[in-house]
C-alpha cells in the first residue's frame, strides 16, 4: 500500500492511500465481499457502499458492475486489469483501475484479494480484521485506551445526536426501539415495561425513575406505553447523562410520550441524589462504558497500585474479596467505574428500590476492550459485579437479555452490515430509513420501491451470534431488601382490586 496525493472533485489536494498494482499482486485473484449490497439505481447505474462512512458511495455503470461482477475468485487481478482497467467504469468518470487500487482496502473493503478463497474460517478471521483496522483508522481516533478516555469522549466527543446511534455505536434497544416481530410486535421498552410488572415493579408504584445513560431515550417513551395514566401520574423520571447533547432528546421524548421528566448532567459513578432517595434505575447499555482500570500484573501480585486511583481499585477488591482469576495476565482490565455505580446504587435506593442493569459481558476472565469509532468501550464481567451486588446486601437475579425479553428464536432478522448499506442509499436519494431489526415484511413495508432494486440482502436468525450478540448481553436485575410489604391491591383504570390473602 502506498500513499499518494489526488485531487478531488472540489479541486482540494488530499492524500490517499491506493494499492500499488504490481509484483505479487497481480497474480492474486479477487472476491467480492459474500455480503456485499448493490443497489440499482437506474438502468444504467448500480451503487455499492464503501465500510467507512466517510467515503462517498460508488457509484458504477454496467463497465463497473461488470466489474463487480467478475470479482468471484477467478480472475486475477492482472486479467481485471487488462479488461476494465482503461475504462470508465462509472458516472464519475473513474476508470477500472482507479477502483481496483481502492476496494480491497479496508477502508472500502467491497473486495478481498489473496492467493486462496476467503472461506470457511478464513473469510471470517478476514472480515473481522478488516473491521477491525476500519475502526482503528477512524477519523479522530486517537490512542483511545488511556482510563480517562471514556468520560472525555462523552462530555466532549459525541457531537451529534441520532447519527451516533445509527453510525457509530448501534445498541439493542436502538435497534428494537419499534414494534418488531422479534419481540412478539412489542417494542423493546415496552416488553422492558411488561416484564418490570411481572417482577412487581410498577407496584408499589416507583415515585422517583431515574434512567441512567438512556441515549436518544426511546426505552422512557415506550416504558410509559404500558402504564395506564393513574399508574403514570406522580412520578418523576429523571434522565442522568454524561453526554448533554442527549439528555435534550431524553427529555423531549420522555414529555411527549407523558412523563414528568427531567435531566441532570452527572457521571453515574457519583451519583449526585440523596441516600435512600430513588426508587427504580434504568441502566441500558452504559456499564461498558465507565472507567476502567487498566492493572499491570505486577500490581495485582502486590495489591500495591501504581497511583492513588488504582490503589483505591485494589482497596476496593480487597474489601469486597473478589476472587480474582489466576495467574494474573501482564496487563488486566477490571470494571472498577461499573463497581463504584453499584456503590452509588445502593445508597441512592430506597430499601425496596431496584435497578435493572443491561450490558454486553463476560462471566470469566478477564474484560476485553470493545474498539468502537472515536472510544474504546469494556466487556464487563459480571460475576465480579454480581459478587459485589451481593457483598453490598442487594438480592440479585441474572439472565441473558434474550431470556429476560423472552426474543421470538425463530425470527429472521436483516443483517446489520445491510442495514447501514441501505441507510446509506436512502440517504443518497433523499429518503429517510432508519437502523433497525427488519424480517423482511418489516423491510418491505419500510423500503417499498427500493426494495426490489437491491440485491444481495441476507437474513440471520436474530439469536445467531452472527448477527448481535444478544446471547453476550445479561440483565442483573437488583432489589435492596427491606421495603415495605407489597399492598395486597393493584391499580387498573382508576380502581383498586384487592386481593385475599
Ligand atoms: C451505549 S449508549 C446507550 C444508550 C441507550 N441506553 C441505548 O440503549 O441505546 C451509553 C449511554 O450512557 C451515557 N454514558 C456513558 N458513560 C456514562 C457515565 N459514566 N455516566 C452517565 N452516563 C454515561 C452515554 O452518554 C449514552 O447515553
Amino acid at each position: 500500500m502506498h500513499a499518494r496525493a489526488s485531487s478531488t472533485s472540489t479541486g482540494h489536494t488530499h492524500t490517499e492511500e491506493t494499492l500499488l498494482l504490481e509484483g505479487e499482486i497481480l497474480q492474486q485473484r479477487a472476491w467480492r465481499m459474500p455480503d456485499l449490497i448493490v443497489y440499482q439505481h437506474g438502468p444504467e447505474e448500480w451503487w455499492v457502499a464503501p465500510l467507512d462512512e466517510e467515503l462517498p458511495l460508488i457509484r458504477l455503470n454496467r463497465m463497473g458492475a461488470s466489474l463487480l461482477g467478475a470479482m468471484d475468485g477467478r480472475s486475477t487481478i492482472k486479467t481485471l486489469l487488462d479488461q476494465f482497467g482503461k475504462w470508465v467504469c462509472g458516472p464519475n468518470h473513474e476508470t477500472g483501475c482507479w477502483h481496483l487500487e481502492r476496494w480491497s482496502l479496508p477502508r472500502y473493503s467491497l473486495c478481498y484479494y489473496g492467493s486462496e478463497p476467503p472461506s470457511g474460517h478464513s473469510v471470517n478471521a478476514k472480515w473481522d480484521l478488516l473491521l477491525q483496522q476500519v475502526r482503528e483508522r477512524w477519523p479522530g481516533n486517537t490512542a483511545v485506551e488511556s482510563e480517562d478516555q471514556l468520560t472525555d469522549f462523552h462530555r466532549r466527543g459525541i457531537q451529534g445526536h441520532h447519527g451516533h446511534f445509527e453510525i457509530i455505536e448501534t445498541t439493542v434497544s436502538h435497534l428494537l426501539r419499534e414494534p418488531c416481530e422479534a419481540l412478539h410486535g412489542y417494542s423493546y421498552g415496552r416488553l422492558l415495561s411488561k416484564t418490570l410488572r411481572q417482577l412487581g415493579w410498577w407496584n408499589p408504584k416507583p415515585r422517583l425513575i431515574v434512567e441512567v445513560g438512556a441515549g436518544l431515550g426511546y426505552v422512557s417513551r415506550e416504558l410509559v406505553a404500558e402504564l395506564s395514566p393513574t399508574e403514570r401520574r406522580g412520578i418523576d423520571y429523571v434522565f442522568l447523562d454524561l453526554t448533554r447533547p442527549f439528555l435534550t432528546s431524553q427529555v423531549q421524548l420522555a414529555r411527549e410520550a407523558g412523563w414528568t421528566a427531567h435531566a441532570v448532567h452527572a457521571n453515574a459513578e457519583a451519583l449526585p441524589f440523596a441516600e435512600a432517595s430513588v426508587d427504580l434505575v434504568i441502566d441500558n447499555e452504559n456499564l461498558a462504558d465507565m472507567t476502567p482500570t487498566h492493572f499491570t500484573k505486577e500490581e495485582l501480585e502486590s495489591g500495591q497500585g501504581a497511583t492513588p486511583e488504582h490503589q483505591r481499585a485494589l482497596d476496593l477488591i480487597r474489601r469486597l474479596r473478589l476472587n480474582l482469576d489466576r495467574p494474573f495476565p501482564d496487563e488486566a482490565i477490571f470494571n472498577f467505574g461499573a463497581i463504584e455505580f453499584l456503590t452509588e446504587l445502593w445508597r441512592v435506593l430506597k430499601p425496596g428500590g431496584h435497578a435493572l442493569l443491561i450490558e454486553f459481558g463476560i462471566e470469566t476472565g478477564w474484560p476485553d476492550p470493545v474498539r468502537l469509532p472515536g472510544h474504546t468501550e469494556y466487556e464487563v464481567q459480571f460475576s465480579h459485579l454480581r459478587h459485589a451486588a451481593r457483598w453490598l446486601g442487594f438480592r440479585e437475579q441474572y439472565c441473558a437479555l434474550p431470556q429476560l425479553l423472552s426474543i421470538r428464536r425463530d425470527t429472521q432478522v436483516l443483517c446489520t452490515g445491510a442495514t447501514y448499506a441501505i441507510r446509506r442509499f436512502c440517504e443518497a436519494k433523499g429518503q429517510s430509513f432508519a437502523v433497525r431489526a427488519y424480517t423482511e415484511p418489516e423491510l418491505a413495508k419500510s423500503l417499498g420501491e427500493t426494495l426490489p432494486k437491491l440485491t444481495g440482502l441476507h437474513y440471520h436468525n436474530v439469536l445467531d451470534p452472527a448477527w448481535f450478540g444478544l446471547w453476550d448481553f445479561k440483565a442483573l436485575i437488583l432489589e435492596k431488601p427491606g421495603g415495605f410489604r407489597r399492598p395486597a391491591f393493584q391499580e387498573s383504570q382508576g380502581f383498586r382490586w384487592y386481593s385475599q390473602r
